[in-house]
């Protein structure tokens, strides 16, 4: 009966927000069904990699500018070099960052995502303070060691592995042991689960019934909650007890203070930003390392140009030394590589803010509470930016400047730009040194394509074939 009557008031609520705006000039396009609008198609065409053929097709039709309806609320779609500069650059009191009710409602409202002006401020300074460079640079022996054992565990003396989940496992490890000092075990597992069950309803349609994928999505967002609840509990005591303040992201959180010696951060924040981590984390790294090995397994050339210089690195240390940050510069032309994987693969589709009051925005008005929805591929794969969109070719990236700012935007862009940038960067380069250097793959399907969901999946999860190199003189690998 409740539903029901939600239900009812949501349409009531809809249209009268349509009916009030109507005499101003709204962009063209339908607004399809309540509640659900083109949530389905957009997704149905995700899964099959059409979205940006789909999204074509609408400004063919209704131009630069449209409106719809995505995941409960009225949407206007933008796209372009200039739209992403003012999407990523616009003031945050007339911008807000406000993400979809299902990600607000699965990852917490006090997490990153949802804050703006000051609050935003304080919670991301803390992050940085752990996701900077010179801070991580002390964790990319840790990050080393996960990679060697995932190796170790999965890679050695098999003859075909499946890529995309084995990826997963290796980033939701390092993960688990960089930012909450979670070592391996039940509780890992356990938290894997629950965790895989939440994401799942990041990108549905927020209706909470038995059986929607959302409701189920829901329920183990609140046991990973407490789950993260009780380790930031142990991580406390463990501080209390003069543990190591740098020992994890958890712990440093919990003993950044302010100028009253305050913890700088309430537990809520704490929980929803580690959870807010553990998916920002962990499903965008692992998507980039699987299509970098299928560049490097379908591309020769690249294969042997990115070998020839992660055995000159290798080659240039001791015996059995481990990676360091001057090694991690190094590796220019691999970083290159994956920036291009970036451009063509973008994990992350695109995202939402939301408008804080009527906007003008090129010529139509964007009203108050309404969504802006963006999208990387459209300047991605634009040729006026990037000559010849569809070949891949990271020297394009030799040359920073003839990038135009706002046209490469797999990090987003602005004040909100992916602050796990760094993480990101090492943990690749890292995995695609071991890899590279102990392995040779090849692919077992010839599909080159994927879908999305809504990170992009390769066909079959990219099974692959693989042989062990010759090391030679490199015996400590
Ligand atoms: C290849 C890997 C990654 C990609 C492609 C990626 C991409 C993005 C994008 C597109 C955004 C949204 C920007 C916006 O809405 O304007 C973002 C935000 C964010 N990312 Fe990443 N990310 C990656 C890795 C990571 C890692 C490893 C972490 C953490 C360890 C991380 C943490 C975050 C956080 C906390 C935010 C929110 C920032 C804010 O709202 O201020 N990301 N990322
Ligand atoms: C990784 O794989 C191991 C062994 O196959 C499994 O026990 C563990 O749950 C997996 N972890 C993740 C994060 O998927
Ligand atoms: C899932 O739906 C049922 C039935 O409407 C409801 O009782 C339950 O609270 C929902 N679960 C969550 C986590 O919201
Ligand atoms: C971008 O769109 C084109 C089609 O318009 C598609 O072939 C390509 O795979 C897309 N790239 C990403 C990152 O989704
Ligand atoms: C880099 O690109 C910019 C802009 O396209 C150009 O003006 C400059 O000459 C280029 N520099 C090099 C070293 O190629």
């Amino acid at each position: 009966m409740k539903i029901l009557f939600t239900i009812f008031l949501f349409f009531i609520s809809f249209f009268f927000l349509l009916r009030r705006r109507s005499s101003k000039r709204l962009p063209p396009g339908s607004l399809g069904l309540p509640i659900i609008g083109q949530s389905l198609t957009l997704l149905r065409a995700m899964k099959a990699n059409t979205a940006e053929k789909w999204l074509e097709e609408r400004i063919r039709k209704y131009g630069p500018i449209s409106k719809l309806s995505l995941f409960g609320k009225p949407t206007v779609f933008i796209y372009g070099q200039a739209a992403n500069k003012f999407v990523f650059t616009s003031d945050s009191s007339i911008i807000a960052n406000q993400q979809t009710k299902s990600i607000r409602m699965l990852l917490g409202d006090r997490c990153l995502l949802e804050l703006s002006g000051e609050d935003h401020k304080r919670v991301r300074d803390a992050l940085v303070s752990f996701l900077k460079p010179e801070s991580l640079k002390q964790y990319i022996g840790k990050m080393e060691e996960e990679i060697r054992l995932h190796i170790e565990k999965h890679w050695q003396g098999k003859q075909e592995v499946t890529v995309l989940p084995l990826m997963k496992n290796l980033t939701f490890n390092i993960i688990c042991s960089l930012l909450f000092g979670l070592e391996r075990g039940i509780r890992r597992d356990q938290l894997v689960g629950y965790f895989q069950e939440m994401i799942e309803g990041m990108w549905s349609v927020p209706i909470n019934l038995p059986f929607t994928r959302y409701n189920r999505s829901l329920k183990a967002s609140s046991q990973v909650r407490k789950l993260v609840k009780d380790l930031v509990f142990e991580k406390r005591m463990e501080l209390e007890q003069q543990g190591d303040p740098h020992k994890d992201l958890i712990t440093c959180l919990l003993s950044i203070r302010n100028g009253k010696n305050q913890e700088m951060l309430t537990e809520e924040e704490i929980v929803h930003n580690v959870m807010l981590i553990m998916v920002a984390g962990h499903d965008t790294s692992s998507i980039l390392i699987t299509f970098l090995l299928r560049v490097l397994a379908n591309d020769p050339a690249i294969h042997a140009a990115v070998l020839k210089e992660q055995e000159g690195i290798a080659k240039s240390k001791p015996a059995g030394a481990p990676l360091t940050w001057e090694d991690l510069a190094k590796m220019k032309y691999t970083w290159r590589v994956a920036m291009e994987t970036l451009r063509m693969v973008s994990p992350v589709f695109g995202g939402f803010r939301k408008a804080l009051k009527d906007i003008e925005y090129g010529g139509y008005l964007i009203p108050k509470d309404w969504q802006i929805f963006w999208v990387t591929n459209m300047t991605h794969m634009d040729e006026n930016i990037f000559p010849e969109p569809s070949k891949f070719d990271p020297t394009r990236f030799e040359n920073q400047t003839s990038v135009p700012p706002y046209s490469f935007i797999p990090f987003g862009g602005g004040p909100r730009i992916c602050p796990g940038y760094e993480f990101a960067r090492i943990e690749t380069l890292v995995s695609i040194h071991y890899l590279i250097i102990r392995f040779t793959w090849k692919l077992l399907l010839p599909d080159n394509s994927f879908g999305r969901d809504p990170m992009p999946v390769p066909a079959g999860g990219l099974p692959v074939k693989i042989m062990p190199r010759n090391l030679d003189s490199l015996t400590v690998y």
